[in-house]
């Protein structure tokens, strides 16, 4: 694997350390990395109104976004799971968004990695709409 991954799964694991999850007790990291190296982390943040729950995985992005980098060339999972964690599909469709193409390197703690295309991971999304 890269070494550029490796340290994106360092960043997202910890980054993991601050997620708020005190309600499914389930923390999640995420890191981002756009065109020019810069790295994103993110977190997954609960709400006590159970919908608001954002993602690690989202918050990363949307901090990318938020600072100007649209290109994302790959993003860092991990979670206490068995197998790699495998991103939700309201992140998979955020990802297609941004960079379908971008590396998406799911991992556990016991450095379980599986790494895909985030378009892979979402086949035939939905990509748009015409009106009329
Ligand atoms: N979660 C993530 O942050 N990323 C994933 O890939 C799966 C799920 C969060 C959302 C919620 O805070 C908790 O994990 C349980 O679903």
């Amino acid at each position: 694997m890269k070494d550029i991954f490796q340290k994106l799964l360092d960043e997202a694991k910890e980054a993991r350390l601050k997620a708020y999850a005190p309600y499914s007790k389930f923390t999640v990291g995420s890191a981002v990395l756009t065109e020019d190296g810069t790295i994103f982390t993110g977190c997954n943040i609960e709400n006590v109104s159970l919908g608001l729950s954002i993602c690690a995985e989202r918050v990363a992005i949307f901090k990318a976004v938020a600072d100007g980098y649209k290109n994302i060339k790959a993003i860092a999972i991990i979670g206490d799971t068995e197998e790699p964690c495998s991103p939700c599909g309201a992140c998979r469709q955020v990802m297609v968004e941004f960079s379908p193409n971008m590396d998406v390197i799911m991992s556990n703690l016991q450095n379980k990695i599986k790494i895909i295309k985030a378009i892979e991971l979402l086949p035939d999304a939905f990509t748009g709409f015409n009106i009329n």
